[in-house]
């Protein structure tokens, strides 16, 4: 069942990868866009493993309307993947927190007061839509904020609206969110405009960590590419991104 795990992972370039730790991702199975079944997730996993990684942090979407997850769903699919992880003999430190959509859903539940999932101790992951920003998102980073936890705002980089004027990203420090850069954004995979936005985020030091956001086989190919580890490595290595005790 598990031959793909006998593959030996080739890597062409030089250089280990930058980082150790992933706290971004979607390697559980079947509860967003990410992994669809435990095969996939383990063939994920063993593929981070192959790259360094010894602690990941899955982190499934939970958006109101589309990926309504739960603490109960996401920690029952975190069990599935660590059992199946234990017995493939793969030893990745594997724990589950949430990527929350800055939606009216995620408001109630932080009106609610119940805990949230987070990354550590209170970093909360959360996203917004790609299409246009919240109206509200200062209103939305106050409440997350004075609520207790402190926002990361997931691959800034890729929201097109910001690129019009980069002060934006500042703006964005200034109402209090930690900026997390996706590494395959500085490898071009999602486009030229995104790789120099996130470049510019990394260059001003506005980035406090960096994720895979792996959510299928061709973002694990494009990670594993000795080119693009050349290029994460000249942007991202030994800067000690992910070292979560220092939030
Ligand atoms: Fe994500």
């Amino acid at each position: 069942m598990f031959n793909f795990l006998k593959k030996k992972q080739v890597i062409t370039g030089t250089g280990s990868f930058p980082v150790t730790t992933d706290i971004h991702s979607h390697i559980l199975p079947g509860i967003d866009d990410g992994s669809p079944d435990i095969e996939t997730s383990l063939k994920l996993i063993k593929g981070l493993y192959d790259l360094g990684i010894r602690k990941c942090i899955a982190t499934p979407h939970i958006i109101g309307d589309l990926y309504p997850n739960t603490p109960a769903t996401i920690n029952a699919a975190l069990s599935i993947t660590k059992q199946a992880c234990i017995d493939a003999g793969i030893n990745m430190e594997l724990s589950a927190a949430a990527e929350y959509m800055l939606d009216d859903h995620f408001m109630r539940l932080l009106q609610q007061g119940l805990p949230l999932l987070t990354l550590h101790d209170n970093l909360v992951l959360t996203e917004i839509p790609y299409t246009a920003p919240p109206y509200d998102l200062d209103e939305m980073a106050f409440n997350i904020i004075t609520g207790g936890y402190k926002p990361v705002l997931a691959h800034p980089e890729r929201y097109y609206y910001f690129h019009r004027n980069l002060n934006e990203y500042h703006r964005l420090k200034e109402l209090g969110f930690h900026l997390q850069v996706n590494l395959l954004s500085l490898t071009g995979y999602y486009g030229k405009p995104v790789a120099k936005a996130a470049k510019y985020i990394l260059d001003k030091g506005l980035a406090s960590l960096v994720g895979t956001d792996l959510h299928h086989g061709r973002h694990l190919s494009a990670l594993s590419d000795g080119g693009n580890i050349g290029i994460l490595n000249k942007y991202v290595g030994g800067k000690g991104f992910n070292e979560l005790g220092k939030f």
